[in-house]
């Protein structure tokens, strides 16, 4: 039997891509620059399977110049780049690279708590800047303490644990706020509940681990900002549209929160003119919460797993709308 045609839309690691070699028809977008749309039309047309990152919009106009699609795997845990309904309607499996991703991501996330409450980059940037003086006085370098601090953790899903994992080790008292109470949560690290605006007022770190949706944009926007303590640090290792970005400089310059740690921005790529980059209670950092050799191994094999699996018929490790699989243009065939 032919083998499946199946499209990668950037280089991934050579794990994920020997398994793909293996099973089906491979091409891979192998030049640096992202994949221009007309392109992705002509390319993905004929194709089986897609294995996207998260530049690839995969909307209504694309799915149907593709009328071949049966599985769409997303190299990413989050998949706000693609139109599951859309997906779903059609029969095509969509699946992401949730669990590998979470304890490395939390660590970024971690980092970025450590980095703004210490004033990490702003600091080392001093050195460069020759500003390390014996005049530097004994209080204008201070941080504030991460241990025993409050941290506000929005979205109690596997980062969001994993988060709340960590901050028992720095003896931090855990809020939490989650569509659902996380009785697992409270019990393991000790974190209480409590609703949105509660967690704003009381913390002193608010940590955004949410995936991107219609109902999350701007989750975080003046009103919010408004109500964090003027010390407090916003830390988002989830995506840039969570957050008002034009409402979070104005907090900042307003001095109505103290400082923010942004692994994830919007738009992305950030430009370096952006006036965020202009506040040295800032850090920014160019979405890397996945970014270390061992999980995106992992994630190229859970993706290309994905995909092999929905082409031959079978689950996919995980699968984001399991209801499309025998729907649309998938039911009826044989795999
Ligand atoms: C990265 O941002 C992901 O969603 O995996």
């Amino acid at each position: 039997m032919a083998q499946p045609t199946v499209y990668v839309t950037r280089v991934i690691a050579r794990q994920g891509l020997d398994l793909l070699r293996d099973a089906a028809a491979l091409t891979v977008w192998e030049k640096k620059e992202l994949m221009p749309r007309h392109l992705q039309l002509a390319h993905f047309a004929n194709c089986d399977g897609l294995l996207t990152t998260p530049d690839i919009p995969v909307d209504d106009a694309l799915l149907t110049a593709c009328p071949s699609l049966r599985a769409v795997s997303n190299h990413a845990v989050g998949f706000d780049n693609i139109d599951v309904a859309a997906c779903t309607r059609r029969g095509i499996a969509v699946g992401n690279t949730p669990g590998v991703l979470s304890e490395t991501t939390a660590d970024l996330a971690f980092a970025m708590i450590l980095a703004a409450a210490r004033r990490v980059t702003e600091l080392a940037d001093w050195i460069k800047q020759d500003r390390w003086t014996p005049e530097v006085g004994l209080l204008e370098n201070l941080g504030v303490d991460v241990h025993h601090a409050t941290l506000g953790i929005i979205g109690m899903g596997r980062i969001g644990r994993e988060v709340a994992g960590r901050a028992v080790g720095f003896r931090m008292n855990i809020l939490y706020h989650n569509r659902n109470r996380d009785a697992q949560a409270e019990k393991e690290f000790g974190a209480a509940y409590a609703p949105k605006e509660e967690l704003l007022r009381q913390s002193d770190f608010v940590s955004l681990h949410l995936p991107l949706t219609a109902q999350t944009r701007h989750y975080i926007a003046r009103r919010e900002l408004g109500l964090m303590k003027s010390s407090a640090i916003l830390v988002n290792t989830g995506r840039g549209q969570l957050v008002n970005q034009n409402a979070l400089l104005q907090a900042l310059k307003n001095g109505e929160i103290a400082g923010a740690g942004l692994d994830v921005t919007d738009p992305e790529p950030m430009r370096g003119d952006d006036p965020l980059l202009l506040m040295p209670q800032v850090t920014v950092l160019p979405h890397i919460g996945s970014a270390t050799r061992q999980t995106r191994i992992k994630m190229a094999e859970t993706a290309a797993r994905n995909l092999i699996n929905a082409l031959s018929g079978k689950p996919m490790v995980s699968c984001v709308n399991p209801e499309a699989v025998g729907r649309g243009r998938d039911a009826g065939r044989t795999p």
